[in-house]
């Protein structure tokens, strides 16, 4: 299938406030220089709120994370999971055709929802409220034929079924997901054959399907009021700033993130995504020091020449430049690191954070500095580490 931009296009987006709090702090996860890796679960994100991707969707990703629009339409484009274009308002029926299915009944669940929403998959229904597509096996093979809708799977479907869910949904209403011939989840159809009196406290229904019902909702769009946004290492870097309360903001709708006296930059003006998301960057950049002391450092190697510092294990030689452009050359020089100095590597050297203690490299250059070898210095000496 041919995965391109829709021609039509909304003029703009933007993260509800709070999904933009719950959007910084996936970005927050990752080192300095490294927030592209935020890109799945940000587009994501974007698609739960809206439904499908449009352009300025994927845009605005693109430059919250620093990046070319090229590479996030990339990401987009590549993944079956994003939908580039627009979905129903109320659902996205995403039919398994898989072998499982397919044997079951998935042709009769997609001849349903040909008649009853659109002849072609990815096409709104004329009431705009649904869209459906056939999708590769969803991992509940054993309660086949199965869709998925919102976030719910609907299992042991007929026609019939399938109809009166869309039917319901159409109506406004919440019908209960999970197996629908009357299976808790995927025991045997004519019932359990062991484990008879065993007492599993279980609910109604199965897991999210209790949730579900216990939440009246299964096909609603995501706007980050849902739960609080768990960033706990955002108070504890001192490259971060401490995480907002998702609750608090979320109660008070607030447009800005709460500023904090560690980090005043933190306020979010409403400028264009661009402009805020350099305003970010160069908030991070101003950031406190790391903790740690910068350990002593060389001018030059001394006679001789440097060591071979990708014979510690951790160090590549992307690594070794790095520690060379930081004055250090030599295995006696990370043998006598303090811990202070070890705080300062494990902090400063960016896109490696947490390696020097991780790898204890201090005890591995101790080795290499008084003429003796570890287990992966002779791998590099023998060359099968390059
Ligand atoms: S084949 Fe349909 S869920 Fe696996």
């Amino acid at each position: 299938m041919l995965r391109r931009l829709h021609h039509k296009q909304p003029e703009s987006f933007a993260f509800t406030p709070a999904n933009r709090e719950w959007a910084d702090a996936q970005i927050s996860k990752y080192p300095e220089g490294r927030q592209a890796s935020a890109i799945i679960p940000l587009l994501w994100r974007a698609q739960e709120q809206e439904g499908w991707l449009s352009r300025p969707a994927i845009e605005t990703v693109a430059d919250m994370l620093g990046l070319a629009y090229i590479r996030a339409l990339e990401v987009a484009s590549f993944y079956f999971m994003f939908q580039l274009q627009p979905v129903g308002s109320v659902a996205n029926i995403q039919i398994c055709g898989t072998t499982s299915c397919m044997i079951c009944g998935a042709e009769d669940l997609v001849g349903v929802c040909r008649e009853k929403i659109a002849d072609k998959p990815h096409t709104l229904s004329g009431d705009g409220k649904f869209s459906w597509e056939e999708v590769e096996c969803l991992g509940a093979c054993a309660n086949a034929p199965m869709a998925q809708i919102g976030k719910d799977y609907y299992e042991d479907l007929t026609a019939a079924r399938l109809a009166e869910i869309i039917d319901e949904l159409a109506a406004g209403k919440v019908p209960v997901p999970g197996p629908q011939n009357g299976r808790y989840a995927s025991e045997p159809k004519a019932g359990l054959t062991s484990l008879k009196d065993f007492d599993s406290g279980q609910t109604k229904y199965n897991a999210s399907a209790q949730l579900a019902v216990d939440i009246g909702e299964t096909v609603k769009r995501i706007d980050g009021t849902e739960v609080p946004i768990l960033a706990p290492w955002r108070d504890k870097g001192a490259n971060h700033a401490p995480a907002a309360s998702a609750v608090k903001l979320n109660e008070e709708a607030q447009d800005v993130r709460v500023a904090t006296p560690a980090k005043p930059a933190a306020k979010v003006e409403k400028a264009k995504p661009a402009a805020k998301a350099k305003s970010a960057k160069a908030a991070k950049v101003d950031a406190p020091a790391d903790t740690g002391t910068k350990p002593e450092a060389l001018s030059a190697p001394r006679d001789g020449g440097a060591d071979n510092l990708k014979e510690i294990k951790g160090v590549g030689p992307k690594l070794e430049k790095l520690l060379n452009s930081h004055g250090i050359y030599h295995f006696d020089q990370i043998a006598n690191w303090s811990d202070k100095d070890v705080a300062w590597a494990d902090n400063s050297l960016v896109g490696f954070k947490g390696r020097v203690s991780r790898d204890n490299w201090v005890e591995q250059a101790r080795i290499l500095a008084e003429g003796g070898e570890t287990e992966f210095s002779k791998r590099v000496d023998d060359g099968d580490v390059y």
